[in-house]
């Protein structure tokens, strides 16, 4: 039998196509807003086109960006809007608000929408561009590590609603994804992190060779994507990426509740609730990511070399393991039962078994209150050690 779904690389670009109809390339192009790069161009000639992008993007690269359409476009093609992108924007007031500029601009139904921002940015675009006249093609270019890694490769839009994360959203590819490693040269450390912390998530779960990567260059990553290290970044993208996309592919509507892409995505929900969003996503699944790996530790499922390893890259690239005022497990414990809402009844809680590979546990019966402590408690005495071995060696 033909398998329908593939992830396929040619050159600089990745094609994905999925039995479910879905069929989208993610390039990755090198300063997409040169005046000469025609990589956009090619895609969006004789487009009518709504260019939306965030605030932050608009104070670094308004300039860049309206000469590339100045340069490219007739004038009328184009309009483009800057909307604000913090979580308590992304809502439906932000999303009809661009539909209304799109309505203005008298977009037509063979029309672009193009986002050009971080992960909130193009999940309020995709979803207006899901809503517009019922459907309008759209296309992604993330300008945070996050976004080239994860919301931006995916079929999934959204908007927060009533204190809940995405809770209104829809499925609708893009017509295509441009992701520029140079954008990410303005990129915060702090927002780097999170997006390694989803990197380190597909090296544990299903690549062995990914993770070895971030081990080998994890000094001069968590600091910047500069020249120094734009390369071991454009390799680990790629490669996490095309992990990413292997595991969409066959699951991208998500009718299957088993998903291993859930990894750190278990007790970081009441990481980011509980501080109110205080701690960033990437962060919260780092810790996450130690609490899981913990307790597959205790459970007799990994060696203690290969858990080690996690913890120390985790905490290598400045991320945390162990948080005293975040970590009360009875807390804890009961967030567990939201997760087991949304995953159709069961816990389906992500564990490494070894790096390159893990498992599910499906019952929340595995899991004890007593057990999440002793991993909580573990995680506490292994950050210490960690952190006094340091300044030790840095004195
Ligand atoms: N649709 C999906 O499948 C999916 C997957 C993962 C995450 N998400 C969503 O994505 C959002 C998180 O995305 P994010 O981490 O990109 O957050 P974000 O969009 O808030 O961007 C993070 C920060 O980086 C700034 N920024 C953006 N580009 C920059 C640049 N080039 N240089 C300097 N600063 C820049 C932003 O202004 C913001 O302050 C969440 O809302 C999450 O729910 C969606």
């Amino acid at each position: 039998m033909v398998n329908e779904n593939f992830v396929k690389v040619y050159n600089s670009t990745i094609v994905t196509k999925s039995s479910k109809d879905i069929f989208f390339n993610i390039h990755m192009i090198e300063n997409l807003f040169s005046l000469e790069n025609n990589h956009l161009y090619d895609t969006c000639r004789d487009k009518k086109l709504l260019v939306v992008i965030s605030e932050t993007v608009h104070q670094l690269y308004s300039e860049k960006i309206y000469k590339y359409f100045k340069y490219n476009f007739p004038e009328d093609a184009v309009r483009i809007i800057t909307i604000k992108t913090t979580e308590e924007n992304k809502n439906m007031d932000n999303v009809l608000s661009i539909c209304k500029a799109g309505k203005e601009f008298g977009l037509d139904r063979r029309a672009f929408m193009i986002g050009i921002g971080g992960g909130i940015l193009l999940d309020m675009v995709g979803f207006a561009a899901s809503m517009y006249k019922r459907k309008l093609n759209y296309i992604r270019i993330p300008t945070t590590l996050v976004g080239q890694i994860d919301a931006g490769i995916g079929i999934k839009t959204s908007v927060n609603f009533r204190q809940s994360k995405n809770f209104i959203g829809s499925y609708h590819p893009p017509f295509a994804v441009f992701n520029d490693i140079s954008l990410l040269k303005t990129l915060h450390p702090e927002e780097l992190k999170c997006g390694l912390a989803e990197i380190i998530k597909m090296g544990i779960i299903v690549d062995k060779e990914l993770f070895e990567r971030i081990e080998s260059d994890k000094n001069t990553l968590a600091e910047q994507c500069d020249e120094v290290n734009k390369n071991s970044y454009q390799k680990i993208n790629h490669m996490a990426i095309v992990d990413m996309l292997n595991q969409l592919v066959v699951n991208f509507y998500e009718d299957d509740l088993e998903r291993l892409v859930d990894f750190g995505h278990t007790f970081s929900p009441f990481i980011e609730e509980f501080t109110n969003y205080e701690v960033k996503h990437g962060l919260a699944v780092a810790m996450d990511i130690a609490i899981s790996t913990e307790i597959s530790y205790l459970l007799g499922k990994i060696d203690q070399s290969s858990k080690e390893r996690i913890l120390n890259l985790i905490l290598d690239l400045g991320m945390d393991i162990y948080d005293s005022s975040i970590y009360h497990t009875d807390l804890i414990y009961k967030s567990l039962d939201n997760v087991v809402l949304h995953r159709g009844n069961n816990l389906n809680l992500v564990i490494p078994i070894q790096i390159g590979e893990a498992r599910f546990i499906k019952d929340k019966e595995t899991i004890s209150k007593q057990l999440l402590k002793q991993a909580c408690e573990n995680l506490e005495v292994y950050q210490d050690e960690f952190k006094s071995k340091r300044i030790l060696f840095s004195i």
